[in-house]
């Protein structure tokens, strides 16, 4: 099973690693065949596999729920989870809740936010859970936002998460997810932390890992489809064909044909 050390090794070795979205067994054992590096039991199933319109009413017991299905299905991929809306908002909430979703078979969780989570991040590795930060587009925080769109679009933005960053580092942060900021900042980030590995979905190609939601990726998003997704699923056919897609992603993950430049976006900074 791929531990955080092994993300930490691909890391060093400048060899890209895969993630993806994943909610239950049978995809699970889809991505273990198609050998993808990491899982992700994100709190998108609330809109992806409970059809909400927001991530905002997942539940820890629903994150639990799916996390142990997916480790039933795969015991290939590093899988981390999310923490769900307000389920970390006090130092107790974030220590009960991630008890729950290690228990359920995460190796890691996920949080979304900035240096302000500083002491969460310190207690929760002070007990033996691991932290990945979720930074620039924050979909749990989608009405202070004012929508999903681009983050970071200023030099001032950038260097504000940038700050945020360097904060949840010193604090003890172990994995960093960039979503929805221009390619240069993506890339100054993952140089920044040469033992910190860096994920990116719409942070452009120089992430040392790329994720993209399950749902889209195979081309199951009915409506507006975000600029970072490709279609996986496009270019597969027969019986093998999700595996085959999986594999497809993987693979250009790590030769760095995906993202192409139209799946990134351009901001100078
Ligand atoms: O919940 C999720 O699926 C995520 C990805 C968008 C990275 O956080």
């Amino acid at each position: 099973m791929i531990s955080l050390n092994n993300l930490r090794q691909f890391k060093a070795d400048g060899r890209k690693f895969s993630c993806l979205t994943c909610y239950d067994a049978s995809m699970a054992k889809a991505m273990e065949i198609a050998e993808v590096d990491s899982i992700l039991v994100g709190d998108s199933l609330g809109m992806a596999i409970q059809g909400r319109d927001s991530t905002l009413a997942v539940t820890v017991e629903d994150m639990a729920y799916h996390t142990a299905a997916v480790r039933r299905g795969n015991q290939h991929a590093f899988l981390m989870t999310d923490l769900p809306f307000m389920s970390y908002a006090t130092l107790n909430d974030a220590l009960v809740s991630s008890k729950t979703v290690m228990q359920a078979g995460a190796q890691m969780v996920k949080i979304e936010g900035g240096a302000w989570l500083s002491e969460t991040i310190e207690v929760l590795t002070r007990n033996g859970i691991p932290v990945c930060v979720h930074l620039g587009l924050t979909p749990q925080s989608v009405h202070v936002l004012g929508g999903y769109k681009l983050q970071a679009k200023t030099r001032e933005a950038a260097d504000q998460l940038i700050a945020d960053c360097q904060a949840v580092v010193n604090a003890g942060a172990a994995l960093l997810l960039l979503e929805c900021v221009p390619a240069q900042l993506g890339r100054e980030i993952s140089e920044l932390f040469p033992n910190v590995p860096v994920i990116g979905i719409g942070a452009g190609l120089e992430t040392d890992g790329q994720v993209l939601v399950v749902q889209d990726m195979l081309g199951l998003t009915f409506g507006r489809v975000a600029k970072f997704v490709r279609n996986f699923m496009k270019e597969q056919s027969g019986e093998t064909a999700i595996v085959d897609a999986f594999k497809a992603f993987h693979l250009a993950v790590q030769d760095g044909s995906f993202p192409a430049r139209e799946h990134t976006f351009q901001v100078e900074l």
